[in-house]
């Protein structure tokens, strides 16, 4: 075991160093206020790890993504969505007979009780479908009183199936709801990306054929999007989760952090983007305004707090891009030929090779999911329902963790030293 030192206030201090199997140490600071009277600083959490895991790894500089320790490349192209599900939760990749049967159990959950179809009339149709998932996500602990004793391990996988089962259907209402079309149930002889797109495209008036290239597709998106280490929308789930909150509460905080342009709302401000620049001509101009410290735009899609090298998400959603939209056989999409023009631009650009900016996984998604017959609205609603397995997983992990205790930052004051109330005539 090594330690490392610290001086302060003319004495030494010596903490633990830990190592994981892979990636970077950890000196472990638990004690460091006790011991020194001081806290660590660290704003934005650049060099904190907050929790010790083995769900996830990421290696920024080489643009590694392991979901225990499968590269996400070869889930991406040999997985299904459900299979990476089990992998994430129970940490090995299913038997056959394991999978048919976490199959059958997540598939007898994807309906949602009737009456939660109420809640839906009193949003406006216009509301943003990402509010819209915040309330009804956060009313289902109103539903499942029989899966909210997080002591219970069988109540944690009962919640697990049920957010995990009842996303897509309630993503798919809220869309529907969006569009001003009748609810679609879910059908239990569809696969999970299929049952999705059915539940979202298919009409009353006629039978909805499900296109095998697109629900492959739309698998593979949200294999892409399934977890990533201890990102935003991660920890909010698991400070939430920290508290003792149900998990369907838990969830619910996590969608509201992805919301976030910064986070996963990225996926729907890079469309917007891509169609604001409109043509390529125009490039330049956004490529300036992004490099220019007065301006607040910022090429959406582009940079990563980890990865200063390509997201390997980035290079597979390229290429389902490419593969959607000629299995819908458009050729010539502007938006496409913007992307990837600005890409080729940002990627020898100087001032984004100095700030290592690569395209992340958000880029291309908006491109794919717009030929899907997604709206822009949809697209970080989309990325919920992926990521739901990767927060249940997490905040699994969090509460079956012997250490785990309540998360309490401190924080550096530099308010106002104490003084007297002041009478207001005295003002
Ligand atoms: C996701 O954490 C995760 O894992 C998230 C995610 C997941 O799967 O959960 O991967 C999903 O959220 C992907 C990121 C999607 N967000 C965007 O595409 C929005 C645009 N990107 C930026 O807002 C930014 O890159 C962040 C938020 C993603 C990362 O920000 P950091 O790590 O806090 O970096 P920073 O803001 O300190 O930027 C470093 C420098 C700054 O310049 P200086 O102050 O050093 O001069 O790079 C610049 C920034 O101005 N910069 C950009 C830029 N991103 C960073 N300049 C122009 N365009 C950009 N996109």
């Amino acid at each position: 075991m090594t330690t490392a030192k610290l001086e302060f206030a003319d004495k030494t201090h010596e903490y633990k160093v830990r190592s994981g199997t892979i990636g970077p140490d950890v000196i472990d600071i638990s004690s460091l206020y006790a011991t020194t009277g001081a806290f660590t600083y660290d704003p934005g959490f650049t060099s904190t790890a907050s929790c010790e895991s083995g769900i996830t790894f990421i290696d920024g500089d080489n643009g590694i993504l392991l979901h225990r320790g499968y590269p996400i490349d070869q889930l991406a192209e040999h997985g299904d969505f459900l299979e990476v599900c089990y992998l994430l939760l129970y940490g090995e990749l299913p038997t056959k007979a394991q999978k048919d049967d976490f199959d059958y159990r997540i598939t007898r959950h994807t309906m949602v009780h009737e009456q939660m179809s109420k809640f839906f009339s009193g949003f406006r149709r216009d509301a943003h479908p990402m509010a819209v998932m915040c309330g009804v996500v956060g009313a289902l602990s109103a539903f499942y009183h029989d899966s909210t004793d997080i002591s219970d391990p069988h109540q944690r996988m009962i919640a697990s199936m049920r957010l995990i089962a009842k996303m897509p259907t309630i993503a798919a209402m809220a869309y529907k709801y969006h569009v001003g079309q009748p609810f679609v149930y879910p059908k239990n002889d569809l696969g999970y990306a299929a049952n999705f797109l059915h539940m979202c495209f298919a009409v009353p008036c006629e039978e909805y054929k499900i296109n095998p290239v697109l629900a492959r597709a739309m698998e593979r998106i949200f294999i892409l999007h399934a977890d990533h280490e201890q990102n935003a929308s991660t920890s909010t789930v698991r400070l939430a989760g920290s508290s003792g909150a149900n998990p369907f509460a838990c969830i619910a905080a996590g969608i509201a952090s992805l919301w976030g342009p910064a986070h996963g709302g990225a996926n729907e401000a890079a469309l917007n983007m891509l169609s604001d620049i409109g043509t390529v001509e125009h490039i330049p101009e956004f490529i300036a305004r992004a490099k220019d410290k007065n301006d607040p735009f910022r090429l959406m899609g582009f940079g990563h707090r980890v990865y200063k090298n390509y997201d390997p998400r980035a290079k597979i959603m390229q290429k389902t891009a490419h593969e959607v939209l000629g299995e819908l056989g458009i050729k010539d999409d502007p938006m496409l030929d913007v992307a990837m023009e600005l890409e080729k631009i940002a990627l020898t650009d100087e001032y984004f090779i100095e700030k290592k900016l690569y395209p992340n996984v958000d880029f291309y998604s908006g491109i794919t999911l717009k030929a899907l017959g997604f709206p822009t609205s949809m697209f970080t609603v989309l990325f919920a329902v992926a990521r739901t397995v990767g927060w249940v997983a997490q905040w699994k992990e969090m509460i079956e963790d012997p250490q785990q205790k309540i998360g309490r930052p401190r924080q550096l004051y530099t308010g106002a030293t104490e003084r007297d109330y002041v009478p207001i005539a005295k003002r």
